[in-house]
Formats: C-alpha cells, sequence, structure tokens
C-alpha cells in the first residue's frame, strides 16, 4: 500500500521522491492525459473525458477509421483542434528542466499532443504516436499539423483519407516504442507515474515491471487509481501542474 501524501504533507511526499531520485534514479517518467488537462485538453476517462461523448467501442477503433472515416473524422476533428491550440504547462516545462539536469533517463508518454516535446523535453518515447502527423491510408502522403487551420483537406488528392499517425484500440505500439519503455523499466531504479488512469495496456504494464524488480513506484495523480492500492510505494495525491514544479525545485533549486 502506499504512503499517500496530500495536502499539507504534499511538501513531504515531494523531498522524499526528490531524495529516492537522487538515489535510484534517473527516473524513468509515464505520462498520460492528466498531465495536459491544464493545458485544455480534456482526458478520456472521469468527468468531461473524450470517451465521455464518444463511445471508445465506435470512435477509439482502427475499425472505424476503416470503415467509416467521415464518421471516425467527427471525433478527430474535436481532438485535434483541441491539441493543436495547447500549449506546455508548469508539469510539461519542470519534465524538461528535470531531464535537462540529469534526474529523468526517459519520458514515456501515452499523449499525443507533442507537449513534452514542445516543453523542450529531448528523450520523450512516443507510446501512441503522435496526432500531430496526418498519412493516406491509402497512398502514404504525410502532411504535418501545425495548427487546427492545417487539418484539412481530410482527403488526399489521391482520393484516400488521412489518418492521424498515432494508435487506435486494435493496432499495435510502435515498436520501438515498446523495446525503449520496457528495456528501461527493466533498468530504472524509479518510475514517476504521472496524470494517468492506468487502464490502458501495454503503456500501463511499465510501473509494474519496475515494481517487479525491486525499483520505486512514485505516482502523481489527484485520484486513487488500480496501482495505488497494490504497487506505488509513494502516491503525491494532488495535480501534476503544481507538484512538478515543486519536485524540480526540491531536485535543481528555484
Ligand atoms: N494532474 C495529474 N493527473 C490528473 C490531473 C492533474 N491535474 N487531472 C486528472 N488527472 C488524472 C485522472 O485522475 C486520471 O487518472 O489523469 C488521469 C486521466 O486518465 P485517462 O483520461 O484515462 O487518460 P490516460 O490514462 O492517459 O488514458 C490512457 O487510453 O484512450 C486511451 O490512448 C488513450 O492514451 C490514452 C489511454
Amino acid at each position: 500500500m502506499a504512503e499517500v501524501y496530500e495536502g499539507e504533507e504534499l511538501i513531504a511526499g515531494v523531498r522524499k521522491t526528490a531524495e529516492v531520485i537522487r538515489e535510484r534514479g534517473p527516473a524513468l517518467v509515464l505520462t498520460g492525459a492528466g498531465i495536459s488537462i491544464d493545458s485544455g485538453i480534456p482526458p478520456f476517462r472521469g468527468p468531461g473525458g473524450l470517451w465521455e461523448k464518444y463511445d471508445v467501442e465506435e470512435y477509439g477503433h482502427i475499425e472505424v477509421m476503416r470503415r467509416n472515416p467521415e464518421k471516425a473524422w467527427i471525433m478527430l476533428r474535436e481532438m485535434l483542434e483541441t491539441i493543436l491550440k495547447a500549449k506546455p504547462n508548469p508539469a510539461h516545462l519542470a519534465l524538461a528542466d528535470m531531464e535537462k539536469a540529469g534526474f529523468i533517463s526517459y519520458t514515456v508518454t501515452q499523449n499525443v499532443d507533442g507537449l513534452h516535446e514542445a516543453a523542450g523535453s529531448k528523450r520523450v518515447v512516443k507510446f501512441h504516436g503522435e496526432g500531430g502527423k496526418l498519412y493516406c491510408m491509402k497512398c502514404g502522403r504525410t502532411r504535418k499539423l501545425t495548427g487546427p487551420e492545417d487539418i484539412d483537406p481530410i482527403r488526399c488528392e489521391c482520393g484516400g483519407y488521412f489518418r492521424p499517425d498515432f494508435v487506435f484500440f486494435g493496432e499495435p505500439i510502435p515498436p520501438n516504442a515498446l523495446y525503449t519503455s520496457f528495456t528501461e523499466a527493466e533498468k530504472t531504479g524509479v518510475i514517476l507515474v504521472i496524470g494517468t488512469s492506468a487502464q490502458v495496456y501495454p503503456a500501463a504494464q511499465l510501473p509494474y515491471e519496475v515494481k517487479r524488480h525491486g525499483g520505486v513506484v512514485v505516482e502523481i495523480n489527484p485520484a486513487i487509481g488500480p496501482l495505488t492500492s497494490t504497487i506505488t510505494d509513494i502516491m503525491l495525491k494532488g495535480s501534476s501542474t503544481t507538484i512538478l514544479p515543486k519536485l524540480r525545485d526540491e531536485l535543481i533549486g528555484r
């Protein structure tokens, strides 16, 4: 069972986490949608989640992209417009500072918003691909998206439909992302699990791999989740937007 730090005790938990990173680091980081909420991107699950609005069985699977691209693009347009307007928030920036100072080995992200790279993180593993790039499902032509105005046309000159270069349910994780993430999970002494409901595999397997060989699992999330009562050692119960800058300050000073 995790040691849960919240409210007044949070700073004690942040100090303990900084100590663990100094002793057992550099830390592997796994991020999910929660880290980008304060950049204006809704999560997938819970209040305001994308899957509350669009049935994930209907819109989240590769089958809808293949069979009914016009329908898939209803959800995709909304998702990509939000992502392409978003800017990194203090949590993304703090992780980039911590990486620069040598306290983070890799940031494995389930997010497709590109905000870790935009914040300056260099060692980012895009576990579910990226939303800022489209490719034609018929001829393979690619297009970069820099802003919401780039989303159209969704049809290629060849007559095929474009799709985002990210992983739908029913598709494999990019092999290089899988290899790097699990290789690092087997090596690291500490993993920071930030802003994820830890319900989607194989991403959610990473903290279990770290725990299996004796690594420390630290969770940063306002909500208790499936890891907290099983493998989490330190639970910093709160928003990553406020906690990560405090952790950065503990490690490298203000
Ligand atoms: N700071 C940190 N965590 C937060 C914050 C915050 N300010 N606000 C919410 N959270 C947490 C929620 O408590 C929840 O645990 O962020 C998590 C969001 O969970 P999901 O919406 O399920 O997002 P995620 O875990 O990234 O989903 C994984 O599912 O649909 C697929 O491919 C999609 O990558 C996504 C995957």
